[in-house]
């Protein structure tokens, strides 16, 4: 079976001089990349390289592969970028690891993301959806719950989060506000800050998709809001532990659980996926957003999770590459 390996690697990504200093954040490293590429021959499969872009195009017209392993954000700023392999791969006929071009695209629109999982009763916190600085005034603020954090609407590795992106007050919104807007060129949301626990969750499989594991975030400094922000993800080795599995009460845990598979199933994930919740000091887990592309590097959340459990990375990009193999075995050549 000969694997295609479709990414966008930062040197690939041309940036303007409008592009916000962490415009790659999402972007795969080299190294990541071969990581992956030798968890797949590993099997004795060869890969191709197909990268991502127009390369990607050239190269998966021109190269006959199988399948092929897609960690590719894509290209630009919209909420359909991470579409836009997948959706390619689908017109062509080629099977692909993860999530289709519909799931990718309604999953990176986080407040619509949140509207299909708060129809099915899971808890997400409040939020406003502002697309224009004059939306700030049409909306009712007496009504919201402060503090509130404030994010680009479809984003991912905490691109325009940082430790200031808190406000207490209404007052506080309108910098932070203009400030994402004119940075990102994309909604912004304001949601509900929930104080309590950071947990992700790692998906893998379908028909049933199966929990891999549970994480919980915690920050060596316990002073103010904790956010998993930028900063904290590019220093995590000084500023955060890892504790997987959490030591979360068992009730709480089974909500998370039970609330991370219904929100893989409810977007139409496939494969694998991480989702993330704050859990209130009342146990309650809330969804804050769920990745069904999430970071395969050696420190990224789900691969550091799957360490803790005694996975190597080898197994885990194995086991993507079943759950997708398993979903195509009739017309697949393994
Ligand atoms: N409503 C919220 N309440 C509390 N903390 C929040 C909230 N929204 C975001 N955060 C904090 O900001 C972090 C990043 O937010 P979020 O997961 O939405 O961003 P992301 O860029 O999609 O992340 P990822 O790296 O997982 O793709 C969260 O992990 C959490 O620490
Ligand atoms: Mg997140």
């Amino acid at each position: 079976m000969r694997i295609g390996l479709a990414y966008d690697l930062k040197i690939a990504v041309p940036l303007d001089e409008a592009s916000p200093e962490d415009a790659l954040e999402e972007y795969d490293s080299r190294e990541t990349v071969e990581l992956i590429a030798a968890a797949l021959t590993a099997d004795g499969h060869p890969v191709v390289m197909l990268g991502g872009g127009g390369e990607f195009l050239e190269n998966i017209r021109r190269e006959r592969v199988d399948i092929v392993f897609n960690i590719a954000e894509g290209r630009g700023n919209s909420r359909s970028r991470e579409s836009q392999v997948p959706a390619v791969l689908e017109m062509l006929g080629i099977p692909c690891t993860g999530s289709d071009a519909h799931c990718l695209t309604v999953c990176l629109d986080k407040p619509l993301a949140k509207k299909l999982a708060a129809a099915e009763g899971i808890a997400t916190p409040q939020w406003q959806l502002i697309t224009d600085e004059e939306d700030l005034s049409r909306i009712a603020w007496e009504q919201f719950p402060f503090p509130a954090i404030v994010k680009p609407a479809y984003e991912g590795s905490s691109k325009g989060i940082r430790l200031t992106s808190v406000v207490d007050n209404v007052g506080s919104l309108p910098a932070e506000v203009s400030h994402l807007l004119g940075a990102y060129r994309q909604p912004v949301m304001v949601e509900e800050f929930i104080t309590g626990d950071e947990v992700t969750v790692g998906i893998i499989g379908n028909a049933p998709p199966l929990l891999a594991g549970m994480m919980r975030i915690v920050p060596r400094k316990r002073d103010g809001h904790f956010i998993y922000s930028l900063e904290v993800k590019r220093d995590y080795l000084n500023l955060v532990d890892y504790e997987c599995p959490p030591q979360l009460a068992d009730e709480v845990k089974e909500r998370i659980a039970l609330a991370s598979l219904k929100v893989f199933k409810v977007l139409g994930c496939r494969d694998f996926a991480r989702v993330d919740f704050r859990v209130s000091p009342d146990g309650v887990p809330y969804f804050l957003e769920i990745n069904p592309l999430p970071g395969l590097g050696s420190y990224s959340d789900l691969v550091i999770m799957a360490r803790k459990l005694g996975w190597t990375h080898q197994g885990l990009i194995q086991a993507v590459l079943e759950a997708a193999l398993k979903r195509y075995s009739p017309c697949v050549a393994v």
